[in-house]
């Protein structure tokens, strides 16, 4: 494949086909949850994540098959987030992806419950669908690392962080823990769980890999929280401004816009310098830094 559209479109398919799936197989199906999931999962989004793991698997020749599995169960546990993040509960938005967010469409409970069922499928998809070339024990490791990535080692524990970083001041370093966690986990995962199925990869390139997807992994969420500021609700496709009205703690509000941007030019530096030291032609993985440290959306 070769343009981002083409990406999307493969990731669109295949989420919608897990769901078409579910759908067939329950003799009695709650309709306003699976519609819920559906409007979690499929209506939007930059699909980012699974990009990140077509590019990355396309430099070491990782079966399609492989990628779709990596990429859809990613997104799936992303599209979880969101849902959640939304709720009054945690940061009470009304507005994602354009439309309103899936509590306010739905309702509180139905929105929680779609997002469990995304987590859940997440690891479905993980467990049952093919991937060439990949071993029970790799699919396994695969498993164990979504896992870790997306629970009290990974994204929810970063979420806990920001919640209780709010009306607070906290120090850069522990801004930058939170940040590892709440995005750059499932970020970094993307690269690794991908990057573990080459067959040729070696220690010092999974190194090289780790480095690249943790600076990144931050990168991203600095430049969240610059356009949370800076871009517009309707280029945005969610509210601007809602972490300074909720008192979070951000780049921005610790460093200012221009530290934050100067930090983020950091990051992207050090992504590129990791890059240079792998044997492969990473030209799409720089291509994607640039693009995360300039997007406005
Ligand atoms: C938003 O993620 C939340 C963060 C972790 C920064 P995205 O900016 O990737 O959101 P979508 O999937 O494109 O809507
Ligand atoms: C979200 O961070 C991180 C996760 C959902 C894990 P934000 O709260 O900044 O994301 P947006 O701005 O609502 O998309
Ligand atoms: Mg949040
Ligand atoms: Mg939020
Ligand atoms: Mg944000």
């Amino acid at each position: 494949m070769h343009n981002l559209v083409e990406y999307q479109q493969r990731i669109n398919d295949f989420l919608a086909e897990q769901l078409n799936k579910l759908a067939n197989k329950n003799t009695i199906n709650d309709e306003k949850l699976l519609a819920a999931m559906k409007y979690g999962l499929l209506i939007g989004g930059k699909r980012m994540r699974p990009y990140l793991v077509y590019i990355t698997g396309e430099t070491l020749g990782v079966a399609h098959n492989t990628l779709d599995a990596i990429a859809g169960a990613l997104e799936c546990i992303h599209a979880y987030s969101l849902l959640h993040d939304d709720l009054p509960a945690m940061d009470d938005d009304n507005l994602r992806r354009g439309k309103p967010t899936c509590h306010i469409e739905f309702d509180e409970a139905t929105a929680i419950l779609a997002g469990d069922s995304l987590q859940t499928l997440a690891f479905d998809i993980l467990a049952n669908q093919a991937m060439d070339n990949v071993s029970a024990k790799t699919r396994l490791k695969l498993i164990q690392q979504l896992s870790h990535a997306s629970g009290y080692q990974g994204m929810c524990g970063g979420q806990a962080l920001d919640l209780s970083a709010t009306n607070k001041n906290i120090s850069l370093q522990q801004l930058e823990a939170l940040h590892q966690l709440k995005t750059g986990a499932l970020l970094k995962a993307c690269v690794l769980m991908t990057a573990q199925c080459g067959a040729k990869i070696t220690t010092q390139d999974i190194e090289n890999f780790t480095l690249y997807a943790q600076n990144i992994g931050l990168a991203y969420q600095v430049r969240d929280d610059i356009i949370d500021i800076t871009s517009s609700e309707q280029e945005l496709g969610k509210p601007t401004g809602s972490d300074l009205a909720a008192n979070k703690s951000t780049y921005p509000a610790l460093l200012g816009l221009q530290g934050a941007q100067q930090k983020a030019d950091q990051l992207y530096q050090q992504a590129l310098q990791a890059l240079a030291n792998l044997p492969y032609n990473t030209q799409k993985l720089a291509d994607f830094a640039t693009f995360i440290i300039n997007r406005k959306s």
